[in-house]
């Protein structure tokens, strides 16, 4: 790893210290009051965005316009989302190696590259299908749903022209996984949500579909960032406003979701954890690692009872 990992672990304990002053000074009420009644807005902090008022599912519009724009740089390995198509470096292990550990698949075969062979996996906000790809090329049959239809569309174009050979391998739907969930409750090995949590304010609405999908004993995957001062200050500052790596307004830091709070959610709908892992974003050399620290990306695995 680069150095920047070194700032990473730096940062992390003066970020703490700084985050446990603030909750003891109630200095989040302070900002709150700041942006209601002054209109001073902490950037990253709070969405002030439109939102749907009475929402009937997890879907908002405005996050669904604002990803809709990314399509033209989507599968651009060098463009902005960049750090997207080396994410496959932690996910896809998270995904084969959790299976592995909850028996779907035998453990000798993590290696093999038909490693997902005869899996049936929902990836829940599959996006332009960059880890539908991934998934399915280890054997897996994925089906991805999104309710971007652009997204979708722009997946399917892929698929079409660029990944011929896991056309068969590989369906995509527009459509929330709250719908999907109606027809194809209890179908699933595996529902992986990965970097969705984070643009979704009914957080409840979407783990519960997720999990509904899942056959007893399978597993989910989340993939998000914390929500903590160190992912506001990577996801936000750093990459949205300093190094603008990010369209700015792609992340708030009260969209951010703990794993405990994800665990729970999944937990009062049957699931238990399995296991938590943290990644770390190595920027300078476009790598992703498995790290103990899960202060700013983390992967989490529940198992449906
Ligand atoms: C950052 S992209 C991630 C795409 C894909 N999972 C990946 O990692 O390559 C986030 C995706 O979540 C989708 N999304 C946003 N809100 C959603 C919701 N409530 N339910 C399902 N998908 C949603 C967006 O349309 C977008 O395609």
């Amino acid at each position: 790893m680069s150095l920047y990992y070194g700032l990473y672990v730096m940062l992390v304990p003066v970020f703490k210290l700084v985050e446990m002053v603030m909750r003891a000074l109630k200095l989040d009420l302070v900002a709150k009051v700041l942006e209601t009644r002054f209109g001073i807005f902490i950037i990253g902090l709070h969405d002030s965005r439109p939102k749907e008022s009475a929402p009937k599912d997890s879907v908002s519009k405005t996050e669904i316009d604002h990803l809709s724009k990314m399509v033209n740089f989507w599968w651009d390995k060098n463009g902005p989302a960049k750090m997207l198509h080396t994410f496959y470096q932690v996910r896809v292990p998270l995904v084969v190696d959790g299976l592995a550990e909850t028996g779907r698949i035998a453990k000798a075969d993590t290696t093999k590259p038909d490693s997902l062979k005869g899996v049936r996996i929902l990836e829940a906000g599959c996006g332009g299908g960059v880890l539908a790809e991934d998934l399915a090329q280890l054997g897996a049959y994925v089906v991805g749903v999104d309710p971007g239809k652009d997204m979708i569309d722009l997946a399917n174009k892929h698929l079409e022209t660029e990944s011929v050979g896991l056309k068969n391998r590989i369906e995509y739907h527009a459509i929330t996984v709250e719908e999907h969930a109606k027809k194809f409750a209890g179908t699933y090995d595996a529902v992986v949500c990965s970097e969705v949590m984070e643009h979704v304010d009914e957080k409840e609405m979407i783990l519960e579909a997720c999990v509904r999908c899942l056959k007893p004993g399978g597993s989910l995957f989340i993939t998000t960032e914390n929500q903590t001062m160190v992912a506001w200050f990577f996801y936000i500052i750093l990459y949205e406003y300093i190094l603008r790596i990010i369209p700015k307004k792609s992340h708030f830091y009260e969209k951010f979701v703990s794993a405990d709070t994800v665990s729970a959610i999944t937990s009062k709908y049957g699931c238990k954890m399995h296991r938590v892992r943290g990644f770390f974003y190595d920027r300078p050399v476009n790598s992703w690692y498995f790290i103990d620290n899960q202060d700013c990306n983390y992967g989490l695995h529940v198992v449906k009872r």
